[in-house]
C-alpha cells in the first residue's frame, strides 16, 4: 500500500501508541481520522499534526458505541473519500489480583469485581471488535485496499494482576487468523488483518504503573528500556506497505526474558 494519500482511522488517537501512529502516518502523507474519548487530547494531537503540515480530522468516539464508531468510519469516507488503514488502539487497564488475602487472617479480604473485569473487556475487546467490524464493512463494500490493525499485547503467558486485560489481549491475538480465514473463504482479498503485540511501551498507560513494578519488569527486557511509541508506529507503517505481512500477530517486545529464555 502506498502511504502517501492513504486514509487511516486511529482509535485511542489522543494518547500513547495511537498518537504516535497518527503523527508518524500524517508525516508520511496519510490522511488521519482520530477517535478517542478524550476531546482535549484529540484537539492537541490534531493541532500538532496540522502544525506539522499533516491532514487530520477528529471526533469524540467511545469505541464501545456501535453508533459512534460507525460515525467515525463514515467521517473518514465523507472527509477523505476512502478508508485504507484502521488501527484499533483504544484501550484501558484496571489491574488487580482476582483475590487478595488479608495478611493477618489469611482469608480473602478483597476480590476483583465483575465491573472491574467487564470494564476492560468492554473497551479492549468489544470496542476493538466494533472498530474492526465497522472498518471491514466499509472496506468490503467499497473494495478499498485495507489493513486492519487491532492492538494486542504480551499474550501467551499473561501477567499476574491483569486477568481482565490479558484475557482481552490474548483473544485479539487470534483475530488475524480467524478473520483472514473468513475473508479468504468469501473471496475478500483486499483486506489484511495484522495484530500488533507490543511489550512495555513508554506511554501514559505504562508510565502510570507502579514504578517499582516497572523497574522489576524492565530487568527482564533484553533491550533494557521501554519501547518508544514511534517504534510501534514504524512497524505498523511498514506493515501497511508490505503486503506480504498478513494474517499474523507481530510481537514487538524488545525481548522479554523469563527463566533465562526469551518468551
Ligand atoms: N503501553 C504499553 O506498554 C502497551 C503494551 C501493549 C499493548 N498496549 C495497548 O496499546 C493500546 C494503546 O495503549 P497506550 O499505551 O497508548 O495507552 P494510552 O492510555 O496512552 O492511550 C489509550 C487511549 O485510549 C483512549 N480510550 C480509552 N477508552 C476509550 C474508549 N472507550 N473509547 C475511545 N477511546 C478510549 C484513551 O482516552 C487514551 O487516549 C491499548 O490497546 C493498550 O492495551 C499498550
Amino acid at each position: 500500500m502506498e502511504l502517501n494519500g492513504a486514509v487511516a482511522v486511529v482509535t485511542g488517537g489522543a494518547s500513547g501508541i495511537g498518537e504516535a501512529v497518527a503523527k508518524s502516518m500524517a508525516a508520511r502523507g496519510v490522511q488521519v481520522v482520530l477517535g478517542d474519548m478524550d476531546p482535549k487530547g484529540l484537539e492537541r494531537v490534531a493541532a500538532e499534526i496540522t502544525a506539522a503540515g499533516g491532514s487530520v480530522v477528529w471526533s469524540r468516539c467511545n469505541v464501545t458505541s456501535d453508533v459512534q464508531v460507525s460515525d467515525l468510519m463514515d467521517l473518514a469516507i465523507s472527509t477523505y473519500g476512502k478508508l485504507n488503514i484502521c488501527v484499533a488502539s483504544a484501550g484501558i487497564i484496571k489491574d488487580g489480583l482476582m483475590i487478595n488475602l488479608d495478611k493477618e487472617t489469611g482469608k480473602v479480604k478483597r476480590a476483583m469485581t465483575t465491573d472491574q473485569f467487564k470494564a476492560v473487556v468492554d473497551v479492549n475487546l468489544v470496542g476493538a471488535f466494533i472498530t474492526v467490524r465497522e472498518a471491514a464493512i466499509r472496506m468490503a463494500n467499497h473494495g478499498y485496499q485495507g489493513l486492519i490493525v487491532p492492538i494486542s499485547s504480551v499474550n501467551k503467558d499473561g501477567q499476574i494482576g491483569q486477568l481482565n486485560y490479558a484475557s482481552t489481549k490474548a483473544a485479539i491475538a487470534l483475530w488475524p487468523k480467524i478473520l483472514t480465514g473468513e475473508f479468504h473463504s468469501k473471496g475478500i482479498r483486499n483486506i489484511r488483518v495484522v495484530a500488533v503485540a507490543p511489550g512495555y511501551v513508554g506511554t501514559p498507560m505504562v508510565k502510570g504503573m507502579n514504578q517499582d513494578a516497572l523497574a522489576g519488569i524492565l530487568q527482564g527486557v533484553h533491550i533494557g528500556r521501554l519501547i518508544e511509541p514511534s517504534e510501534i508506529a514504524d512497524i505498523i507503517m511498514h506493515t501497511a506497505q508490505n503486503e506480504a505481512i498478513d494474517a499474523t500477530c507481530l510481537e514487538i517486545t524488545g525481548g522479554l526474558i523469563a527463566n533465562g529464555l526469551a518468551k
